[in-house]
């Protein structure tokens, strides 16, 4: 089947029909990605929550399944994570065939609308098929709710230094850990962020993480913790901690919050469970609740972002998190057509090309002064900004195209670059449709955004307003083929 639609995207997951929301559930489990995620199959605005469920063996090609889960007499199903349960501590499978089990959190709508503060309990469902379908355990909830009015989106993984299962909660405004050894009776062991990071919203979709920082031994923990609103650029967004866990307590001195992404449409991103090779595979929403009930889109309504490898590496003292497209997408994209670019200063270059709307761009640079405007014949524009004097980075969405379904959804989108180090970097786009994914320097600085032009863009205009001449190199534009 084709999904064709305007605004559909071609390279990027979204569902057959009606509203999506968070990645849930990220595992590899014999051969298969599984990527669930908060699903209303009755409409294109979000509303009572269901697990809606895809795979894929390479995470570039998707395949749509049925529905995972369903609400029952606890509540909706809100975002939450599956293990694969290797020695069966749940019991819910067998030795032979052990279960694969979700842990997801309830929320109950009518207690809530009655006005309860209790409303948010956790949950756990278990598969026996290798995902194809799902059953609730009979003992939910699994964990009560002590008092706190957001208390969701468990991120639960094996714990090597305790020998048993963590989970991340989050409650209003911090992290708390709970530890299990089946599964099923939980008890928490410790609380983390109160105060520190990003404090503008409310906490959400928690994710943790060890990685090895590149090019050395040394090992680091990663939180991931989504906060709405308060990200830099309005809205959602998506914070991260770098620092150490000792298998119960969190400890991390860093006091300002750090971004995984600068763009207003990178959201409620977690990682995979269970990967070869250890990787660490990321997928977000790629939308924002600022507006993610109003963008144009008829039949379905929003997708996710790439998915992206994490890693960590030392930039200038610095311990960065890095996020870049996985090497599998090169598959899809075709014999690009290369240029070389070289504009003086002041001076303005065009590039043409039929349809920029379902490509990858990339080129290697040492300039810090250009700006890049996709335009189409409609006389829309899509204008990113590298701005060496100020060190910053810009995307604005203004005059892109259809705008005024929310009314801040134009404002110019600014990401600080002051730690690229001097020389080369990388500059990296992924247009699809309606979404831009920029990564600069190989993911060290990364900005993802919707846009919503009325026809696709034609022409590339690349400005110098520095004051040497402008050199891209390796520029390359490549037509991403369809997954579907
Ligand atoms: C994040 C979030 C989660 C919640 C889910 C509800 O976008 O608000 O905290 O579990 O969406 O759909």
């Amino acid at each position: 089947e084709y999904y064709n639609e305007r605004y559909r995207p071609q390279f990027h997951f979204s569902p057959e029909e009606k509203w999506m929301n968070d990645p849930n559930g990220l595992v590899y489990h014999k051969g298969v990605y599984h990527l669930f995620y908060q699903y209303y199959p009755e409409d294109i605005v979000w509303g009572p929550m269901h697990w809606g469920h895809a795979t894929s063996k390479d995470l570039v090609v998707w395949e749509h399944k049925s529905i995972a889960l369903f609400p029952d007499a606890n509540g909706y199903i809100f975002s939450g994570s599956a293990v694969v349960d290797f020695d069966n501590t749940s019991k819910l499978g067998s030795d032979k065939a052990p279960p694969l089990v979700a842990i997801f959190t309830y929320h109950d709508a009518v207690a809530k609308k009655e006005g309860k503060e209790r409303y948010e309990t956790q949950g756990v469902a278990y598969s026996l098929d290798n995902g194809e379908t799902w059953s609730k355990y009979d003992g939910n909830p699994v964990i009560g709710n002590p008092g706190e009015k957001d208390f969701r989106d468990p991120k639960v993984f094996w714990n090597e230094k305790t020998k048993a299962w963590s989970m991340l909660l989050v409650a209003v405004d911090h992290l708390q850990i709970w530890s299990s050894d089946n599964l099923l009776q939980w008890e928490k062991v410790s609380e983390f962020g109160k105060e520190q990071g990003a404090h503008g919203g409310v906490w959400e979709c928690p994710d943790m993480f060890k990685l090895v920082v590149e090019e050395t031994n040394e090992e680091k923990w990663v939180l991931l913790i989504s906060i709405n609103p308060g990200a830099p650029n309005g809205g959602s967004g998506t914070q991260y901690f770098v620092g150490d866990f000792d298998g119960e307590t969190i400890t991390s001195d860093q006091k300002n919050p750090r971004w995984i992404d600068w763009g207003t449409d990178n959201y409620a991103g977690v990682t995979y469970n269970n990967t070869p090779d250890n990787d660490r595979i990321f997928i977000g929403w790629m939308s924002n609740w600022n507006y993610a009930n109003k963008t144009p889109t008829q039949k379905w309504r929003s997708a996710m972002t790439l998915p992206r490898k994490l890693s960590l590496r030392k930039i200038q003292g610095d311990y960065e998190l890095i996020n870049y497209p996985l090497e599998n997408l090169n598959e899809l994209l075709k014999t690009p057509e290369e240029r070389t670019i070289i504009v003086e200063s002041g001076a303005e270059e065009t590039i043409s090309f039929e349809n920029f709307n379902q490509t990858e761009i990339r080129f290697t640079t040492k300039a810090r002064d250009f700006h890049l405007t996709f335009k189409n014949k409609l006389n829309e524009r899509l204008m990113l900004t590298m701005d060496g004097d100020k060190k910053q980075f810009l995307v604005d969405r203004s005059l892109s195209g259809k705008t005024d379904f929310e009314e801040n959804f134009g404002g110019i989108q600014q990401m600080p670059i002051t730690n690229l180090p001097a020389g080369q970097f990388e500059v990296r786009l992924f247009l699809d449709r309606s979404s831009i994914e920029i990564f600069i320097n190989k993911g060290q600085y990364v900005m993802t955004a919707q846009f919503f032009p009325n026809e696709n863009y034609t022409d590339l205009s690349i400005k110098n307003t520095g004051v040497g001449k402008l050199s891209l190199g390796d520029f390359k534009i490549s037509t991403v083929k369809d997954i579907w």
